[in-house]
């Protein structure tokens, strides 16, 4: 703070000032930068700097004075420098107490400003997310079976061989395989077995199996994977629920009846359901389920009078597949095929989800599009 040449530190002789005119000059020039010095004090810290600088007790620019100019001093200039001294030292002391209130006055001011709080401002609203459709879909179906009974479980999505096909009396060569062709995973030469993204759930109707004697009942939520090219109702990725139900006394009719039971309550009751013959190694005998078409009431004739685009006028929807559990699979699973008997289902969540919603493309469930997410809160 205090300049280069340092003044106070030289005697007057040394400085050449004889005259009373002198001393006042220097006195002048001392005072004017004690003001610089005091103007840039804006802090407590810097605060502290100038006191120590002008006030020190053993080197501070007053006692540098007094030893240095006026302890010397000739008798003739005594006086003046006393007097001048005085000045000096009254005005340093003022200013320094003067810049100590306003800096305390300041940070109090700032520190009020900080810390003031406006309480009618509006709080922060942190916005809420929501369930993805087929999770919401998901829940809704766990809760209709939850409450009949059944049980919820949940299982790898990387399987075995044995589990995705073999099990479930689907051997090597079977031509069921090629509707589900899937994603193997590169493995290490030796592994002990090659493993692939599982295509169905019905692989934990094996592994509840193997773990629970009967009475079985459970549903598998969960995801699924085959190597098919996305367009409107395909996807490598996609979602299923299986159901399993395997006990002593188990009847095609328990099985119609807890089918239909669902069908009710997700879609509502004015649908009405039918069975058509089909065919999966795992059950015997296999059933598709068809509903009549949510869009058209069942009648194949759209509102505007045309044609029914959605069951292209059939009145009926292709819903899932289902059967009596084939004996051969109690096999695999050391269940006594004379003892028991039970049923099981394989639904497909993103088309059930794209019926009850009205929604035609499976592909806005994995494009994570907000204005499509926001319309199911
Ligand atoms: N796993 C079959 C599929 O993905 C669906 C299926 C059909 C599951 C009949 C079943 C069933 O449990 O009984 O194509």
């Amino acid at each position: 703070m205090t300049a280069p040449e340092n003044k106070p530190a030289q005697t007057l002789a040394a400085l050449g000032a004889a005259q009373p005119e002198q001393v006042v000059a220097l006195f002048t020039e001392i005072l004017a930068r004690f003001d610089a010095d005091s103007a840039v004090a804006r802090d407590e810290g810097s605060w502290k700097h100038l006191r120590d600088t002008w006030l020190g007790r053993k080197s501070g620019v007053l006692t540098q004075i007094t030893d240095n100019w006026l302890k010397p001093a000739t008798s003739e200039l005594k006086r003046v420098v006393g007097q001048e001294l005085n000045k000096l030292r009254a005005h340093v002391e003022a200013q320094i107490e003067a810049r100590k209130l306003a800096i305390e006055a300041g940070s109090d001011e700032s520190a009020l400003a900080r810390e003031r709080v406006d309480l009618s401002l509006p709080g922060v609203t942190r916005p809420v997310g929501s369930h993805h459709l087929i999770r919401q879909v998901f829940q809704q179906i766990e809760d209709i079976f939850v409450s009949i009974g059944f049980s919820v479980v949940e299982g790898p999505e990387i399987e075995t061989p044995y589990y995705n096909f073999e099990a479930l009396n689907i051997p090597e060569f079977h031509p069921v395989r090629d509707d589900m062709d899937t994603f193997y995973i590169d493995l290490p030469e030796g592994a002990p077995t090659p493993l692939l993204l599982r295509t169905h759930t019905s692989p934990m109707q094996i592994r509840t199996m193997e773990k629970r004697q009967p009475p079985v009942r459970v549903i598998v939520p969960g995801k699924v994977y085959r190597r098919d090219n996305p367009d409107a109702t395909h996807s490598f990725a996609f979602h299923q629920v299986e159901g399993l139900a395997v006990d002593t006394d188990i009847t095609f009719c328990d099985f119609t009846g807890t089918i239909e039971y669902f069908v009710k309550e997700f879609f509502g009751p004015g649908v009405k359901t039918r069975f058509r013959p089909s065919y999966f190694p795992f059950t015997e005998p296999s059933v598709e389920f068809d509903v009549t078409c949510v869009f058209c009431g069942g009648s194949g004739v759209s509102a505007g009078g045309g044609t029914c685009s959605k069951c292209k006028g059939a009145g009926w929807i292709e819903l899932f597949g289902a059967g009596m559990v084939d004996p051969a699979v109690y096999g695999f699973v050391h269940y006594d095929p004379k003892k028991v008997s039970g049923f099981a289902f394989g639904i497909g969540i993103d088309r059930l989800a794209m019926l009850k919603y009205g929604i035609d493309d499976i592909q806005v469930f994995f494009q994570n599009d907000l204005r499509f997410l926001r319309q199911f809160p």
